[in-house]
């Protein structure tokens, strides 16, 4: 298969995640220690392609939680407007360059597009991801599939009783197919 096609800096609304290979973005109590060892960038450096065309962040309330240090994204090469959803933004400690919204999800990206003047909106939050896509308010999910199985966590899409989305690939072999991959189990 073709690597990933170049990311281009277009005001495109982006789930964008590295994912286990069963479908995990986060471990248990949003653990991100299994990243720990995986090559993210092989030979060419894709993380510059994300920091160039990102424009804004958008999270949620538990990632962020989690993780409160919006000068971290991308080990610290990225820079500009995050913002971060929730119903109680009262409690949440000001962070410089971080946005609290408690607003409707729709509005809520609307907002991190206009602060991404024409470059891309990452949506670093399965939940919110999840709502967009629900409301049709998401264009492209581009996932960095990791060689680990987790069997616990928070998973990218998690819908007990949805209906298959389907899905189109738009790198590579673009088209409604399947993506061969190989594994066979490792050390850490
Ligand atoms: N693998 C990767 O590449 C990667 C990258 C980035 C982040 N992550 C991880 O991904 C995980 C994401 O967790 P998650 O998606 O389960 O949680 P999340 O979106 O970070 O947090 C969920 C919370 O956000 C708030 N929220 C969500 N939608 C809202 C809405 N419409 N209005 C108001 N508030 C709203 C609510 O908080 P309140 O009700 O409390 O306000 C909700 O409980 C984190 O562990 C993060 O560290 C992984």
């Amino acid at each position: 298969m073709e690597d990933m096609t170049p990311r281009t800096a277009d005001g495109k609304v982006l789930w964008h995640f590295t994912m286990s290979l069963d479908g995990f973005v986060a471990g248990p109590g949003h653990s991100m220690d299994w990243m720990r060892g995986i090559d993210d960038t092989g030979e060419r450096d894709i993380i510059a392609e994300y920091v160039e065309t990102t424009g804004a962040i958008l999270g949620g309330r538990d990632g962020w939680d989690a993780f409160p240090d919006a000068e971290g994204v991308y080990g610290g090469r990225w820079s500009g407007p995050a913002f971060v959803l929730t119903h109680h933004p009262e409690d949440a400690a000001p962070s410089p360059g971080v946005t609290f919204l408690d607003c409707d999800v729709a509005e809520a990206v609307q907002i991190a597009l206009d602060a991404a003047g024409g470059k891309n909106v990452e949506v670093l939050s399965a939940s919110i991801g999840t709502q967009l896509l629900e409301r049709g308010l998401l264009d492209e999910i581009d996932i960095h599939l990791a060689p680990v199985l987790l069997g616990d966590g928070i998973r990218l899409y998690d819908v007990p009783g949805s209906r298959p989305v389907p899905l189109t690939l738009v790198n590579g072999e673009a088209g409604r197919v399947e993506v061969p991959l190989r594994y066979r189990p490792s050390a850490w």
